[in-house]
């Protein structure tokens, strides 16, 4: 079976190839390169002993896809390639909404041209907004958005539900991330955000290598037990193999399905702070600072339809988390 994994090489989508080569899936990638590097591919191969294709080019490009399409017997596609920066989000929202709104419309017009009806959707917890009820299920209500980045994944969710509406062959599995961190083991893959980091993972490892001075945390006055903001983290590792059990599901299912995927606990700024520092024995100087705009105060999941309905559920806990994370950095910096 040969799957299309588009910014295949980005964060989350050169795990989901790993994943997919381990367990024999052909794969083909197209990622522009805009927020990955080309020696990414030397590194799955390095992971999996295995090669994959790969095309670089823009998702927004139509020309690429039907290349793409017309070289490749494409059964199914896991759709990662978009923008993500939501500070960014809110000085370019042009860029945001024709990026991320566009790749989607090509992708899905190229696959019903070429009878390729299975679709794995990158969306994320960021669709619920502000949550009202915790944990958060799938039926919670969504489209409170509060940035572009956000709006284009709420955006892109309705479009692909009105695809399945006309076209009753085709499947979408809406996967909603919760916070993904962490690396691959081998320290090959991994986060490597341009710039300075704006997720919180990101920064501390910079923090505690030394590239920054200090960690700063925005508020610690919210209603949450330490008053600093509360997050579902879950390891990349754990939210690849999820895309394997919604590519599964998406085989054997028409019309389309929402999942989180999350851990289900929550821990605070202050938890990852305290246990990156005890499980790698290096300080993370921090100082708190005001809250950052748009925050809010918690944000965990009910992962329990996935665990029913795919069969997922993460296995690696914090620990690991921060483990990865830090191991990762640490290669990079060795070269
Ligand atoms: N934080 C700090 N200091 C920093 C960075 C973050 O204190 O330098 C805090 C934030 O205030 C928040 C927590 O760390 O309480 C996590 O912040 P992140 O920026 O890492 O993650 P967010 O939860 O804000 O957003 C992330 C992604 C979004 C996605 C969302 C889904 O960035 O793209 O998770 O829940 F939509």
């Amino acid at each position: 079976m040969k799957i299309l994994v588009t910014g295949g090489l980005g964060f989350i989508g050169s795990h989901a190839v790993v994943e997919l080569l381990d367990d024999d899936y052909e794969v083909v990638v197209i990622d522009n390169l805009y927020n990955s590097s080309i020696d990414v591919i030397d590194n799955i191969k390095k992971i999996t002993g295995k090669e994959f294709s790969f095309y670089q080019n823009d998702v927004c490009d139509l020309d690429a896809l039907e290349k793409i399409f017309s070289e490749h017997k494409i059964d199914a596609v896991m759709h990662f390639a978009g923008y993500k920066a939501v500070g960014e989000s809110v000085e370019k929202p042009i860029l945001y909404y024709e990026n991320n709104l566009l790749s989607t419309l090509h992708l899905c017009k190229k696959m019903i041209e070429h009878c390729c009806f299975k679709l794995i959707f990158s969306s994320s917890a960021t669709v619920y907004g502000n949550p009202k009820v915790l944990p958060i299920t799938e039926d919670c209500k969504v489209g409170s958005t509060t940035n572009p980045y956000g709006t284009t994944k709420w955006m892109n969710e309705k479009i692909l539900k009105d695809i399945t509406v006309a076209n009753s062959n085709f499947t979408v599995i809406v996967l909603r991330y919760f916070n993904p961190i962490g690396a691959h083991k081998s320290g090959l893959i991994g986060e490597k955000p341009n710039g300075i980091p704006n997720n919180l993972m990101p920064y501390i490892v910079r923090v505690a290598t030394g590239e920054l001075e200090m960690l700063n945390i925005f508020g610690n006055d919210y209603d949450t037990p330490d008053g600093t903001g509360v997050r579902d983290y879950i390891h990349v590792v754990d939210l690849a193999k999820g895309h394997l059990k919604a590519l599964e599901k998406a085989i054997s299912s028409r019309g389309i399905y929402y999942y989180n995927l999350g851990t289900g606990i929550g821990y605070s700024v202050l938890d990852l702070v305290d246990n990156f520092e005890k499980v790698n024995h290096v300080k993370v100087p921090y100082r708190i600072i005001g809250r950052r705009e748009g925050d809010i105060a918690s944000c965990y999941a009910d992962p329990s339809r996935a665990y029913k309905e795919l069969d997922w559920k993460a296995e690696l806990g914090l620990e690991d988390m921060m483990k990865d994370s830090y191991n990762f950095i640490l290669k990079q910096k060795k070269g």
